[in-house]
């Protein structure tokens, strides 16, 4: 994955970047779990405190379900949609944010009562009629209509939803939720969802999850989709184009859903045909499958650039190879059942799918991970391998970049060196047990790492996720 990235000159290290987070109070409070400053109590903060994307997520409540219900006319590019979220207040809110860019809100309720609400940027205010008790479960339901409209990311790709030739590409990270559905956009906070979506008859219209039923009625199909595990808004998919469809089970009783663009259908197939295999050889490693329901949306988007672990069905802008296949689904253990607090851990995802791929490699007679990490050891200090340390990208304009990706990599392969393959292989099916369908920190996998092998692993994991230049090798 090599996206342009700006130069980062005059890095200065963690704790220099940690300070920034200082100037920002809310972020700085939520980010401590400390309480809010006095004028704070009762309106909940336009974000969760992620010095990346200061105003993704919000604070003062958790979404436990999302019921969203669209209607989407690839002709016209028109959205009629309807979001029902119920939420819990984790404080007394007089007021809440939620995430929702561009989309004309028409009518908005908190607990079926018409509430005031104004649009700030991304960010949607709602001002209930009653102030909400801390504790108190809540529902908001907001209907809106429009173009959709994606977002551009620091780093210059596409997020959100992506306009194809027959529909739409619908890939949320790390914001892009946000531009076709109101949300708590940040993995931190992870929700059930029921998607109901209407296209015109012919297309096909691909979400999370299981597939309920489909039906179609005066030219018109409805698809409803179920997903039942919690899901951070930036994996949710509703990908409409026109579609081949498979549907198997495998062995261990998952739910294959394959919905494949007609124009990549030769290709895809023999990869696809390989999914069962996968995802039996990731379960023995890394334990049982997290979902109920698998497969692949292979969309023909070749403006795109990336493929996105969307949950339980990764999302291919073309028919992706094997090593992209064994990645995406390597997600579904790292990224999207055990899930980001922070978008600067994002080595926690990429790193780690990106060894899966190795390993594969490696077990099924290719290279070996320590070839691969050779190679990559090689290049000159001036690569952009070498940029910036994986553990701490220092903006959200560096999360997909090399060094996340490859160096996040290699340090798992340092890691494997020092404890050895069997405490290796121990350490990540701990790693995706213990926080399964939660989240995990990068101080959690180093504590971790070090409980399992019972070595001090600090300079290890210093010098490899947080250290400038380029490390000494063991
Ligand atoms: N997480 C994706 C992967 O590696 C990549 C990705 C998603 C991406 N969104 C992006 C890369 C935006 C660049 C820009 O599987
Ligand atoms: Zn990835």
């Amino acid at each position: 994955m090599t996206h342009p990235r700006r130069p980062v000159p005059g890095r200065s290290g963690v704790l220099a970047r940690r300070t920034v987070v200082a100037t920002v109070p809310f972020a700085l409070a939520a980010l401590l779990g400390a309480a809010a400053p006095a004028s704070a109590t009762t309106t909940g903060p336009s974000g969760v405190g992620d010095p990346y994307f200061p105003l993704a997520g919000n604070g003062g409540y958790h979404v436990a379900h999302y019921g969203l219900t669209l209607r989407y006319d690839p002709a016209s590019r028109h959205l009629d949609g309807s979001a029902v979220l119920t939420a819990r207040a984790t404080r007394k809110l007089t007021r809440f944010d939620l995430d929702f860019k561009g989309l004309k809100v028409t009518a908005l309720t908190v607990d079926h009562v018409k509430a005031a609400f104004r649009r700030d940027g991304q960010e949607l205010v709602i001002t209930p009629r009653k102030a909400l008790r801390k504790g108190e479960e809540f529902r908001v339901a907001v209907t809106y209509a429009g173009t959709p409209q994606q977002v551009t990311d620091p780093d210059g790709s596409a997020d959100g939803w992506i306009t194809t030739d027959d529909g739409a590409f619908v890939a949320g990270e790390p914001q892009g939720a946000m531009t076709w559905f109101p949300a708590d956009n940040h993995p931190k906070d992870k929700a059930s969802y029921d998607f109901t979506i209407t296209v015109p008859r012919g297309s096909g219209a691909v979400a999370n999850g299981v597939l309920l039923g489909q039906r179609t009625a005066h030219g018109q199909t409805t698809y409803r989709w179920h997903q039942a595990e919690p899901m951070a808004a930036y994996l949710a998919t509703a990908t409409v184009g026109t579609f081949q469809v498979q549907q198997y089970r495998t062995s261990d009783g998952i739910q294959v859903y394959d919905a494949v663009d007609p124009r990549e259908a030769t290709a895809a197939a023999p990869v696809l045909k390989k999914l069962p295999s996968v995802l039996e050889w990731e379960s023995k490693l890394f334990g049982p499958y997290p979902f109920r329901s698998a497969g692949s949306i292979v969309d023909h988007a070749p403006d795109v650039g990336y493929a996105l672990e969307t949950q339980g069905r990764p999302l291919y802008d073309s028919a992706p190879d094997l090593s992209t296949l064994v990645h995406e689904n390597a997600h579904q253990w790292f990224g999207d059942s055990v899930s980001l607090t922070s978008w600067q851990d994002i080595w926690l995802n990429e790193g780690f799918a990106t060894y899966t791929e190795w390993l594969y490699t490696e077990q099924h007679g290719g290279k070996t991970a320590q070839q691969k990490f050779d190679a990559l050891y090689a290049r000159k200090a001036s690569d952009g391998l070498w940029a910036f340390p994986p553990g701490d990208p220092g903006s959200g304009a560096d999360i997909f970049g090399t060094p996340v990706y490859a160096r996040g990599a290699m340090t798992l392969h340092e890691l494997r060196k020092a404890v050895g393959d069997t405490t290796f292989l121990r350490i990540l099916r701990a790693w995706a047990t213990d926080h399964r369908y939660g989240h995990g920190t990068t101080s959690q996998f180093v504590r971790l790492a070090e409980e399992k092998s019972g070595k001090n692993l600090d300079a290890l994991f210093h010098a490899w996720l947080y250290s400038d230049g380029k490390p000494a090798t063991s």
